[in-house]
């Protein structure tokens, strides 16, 4: 190849995905194949999150986002859940020290309200140590649910409106965004989901727009660098658009 066939090879090909959001599903139906408690997947899973972080930093991700407890979530049996929150607090004491000394910067979505009140604190320190790292931006997804962070920024510039700090006409895109828990985070690039469901439950539905979505069946504890290099080699092969024409078609109307 000449240089300037590589140069056109490299300009043709797809960016990376600078910020990739996980669906971090099948803790459950990896732990009933093997006939262990539900716990133990989600535990399994956590490893699977650990070696996803290390990963994401490794191939040059800016942003990872996982879905780690939807809003729904709450609805699952006591014991589950409450194995759920004891793996979080586990995961930030145990990693925070090396997330930090990797330069990992950790943002928490979804809502602090109705958090037990030994989480919140936790999830406030973590955010407050890291906040200056730039290798990479982890976003955990916890208590999160799409519709109910859209119904909180509408009730927040509701109220403003109210109170005369705003004018309706005001409200646009960015504004709207400006009151979403994800406010200066990008849009994800790639939304993966593990364990073979197509759906998207609740998860980023503002800001996964224009997102390419990958569905593997691959259970999240098994998630690893090969998975990770197939999502992101299949999102490397889709053609993005944004609602314009692709290169192709200017060419030929033009
Ligand atoms: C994902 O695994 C983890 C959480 C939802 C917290 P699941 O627990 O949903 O696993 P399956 O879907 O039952 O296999
Ligand atoms: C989505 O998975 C939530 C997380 C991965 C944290 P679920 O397992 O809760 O989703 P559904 O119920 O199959 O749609
Ligand atoms: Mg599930």
């Amino acid at each position: 190849m000449s240089e300037s066939d590589m140069r056109r090879a490299r300009d043709a090909a797809p960016a990376a995905p600078r910020h990739v959001a996980i669906i971090m599903d099948g803790n459950g139906r990896w732990a009933a194949q093997r006939s262990l408690p539900r716990a133990e997947g989600h535990r399994r899973g956590v490893e699977a999150l650990r070696r996803a972080v290390r990963n994401a930093s490794d191939l040059g991700v800016e942003y990872l986002t996982v879905y780690s407890f939807s809003s729904e979530n709450w609805t699952r049996p006591k014991d589950e859940v409450g194995a759920l929150m004891m793996l979080l607090k586990r995961f930030i004491r145990n990693d925070l020290a090396e997330l930090h000394a990797n330069g990992v910067r950790v943002r928490v979505i979804g809502a602090r309200e109705g958090l037990p009140s030994d989480i919140a604190p936790l999830l406030a320190e973590a955010e407050e140590i890291t906040r200056n790292n730039t290798k990479l931006t982890l976003v955990v997804a916890f208590n999160y649910g799409g519709r109910q962070e859209i119904i909180a920024a509408a009730r927040a510039l509701a109220q403003d409106v109210a109170a005369g700090k705003l004018r309706a006409e005001e409200i646009d895109a960015a504004l709207f965004e400006s009151r979403l828990t994800t406010r200066g985070i990008p849009d994800p690039d790639l939304v993966i989901r593990t364990s073979g469901e197509r759906r998207i439950s609740n998860f980023l539905p503002w800001q996964s727009a224009y997102a390419e979505f990958v569905f593997t069946d691959v259970l999240w504890p098994d998630f690893d660098r090969a998975a990770f290099e197939n999502a992101l080699a299949e999102f490397a092969t889709r053609e993005r658009r944004f609602g314009g024409v692709n290169a192709i078609n200017q060419k030929t109307a033009s």
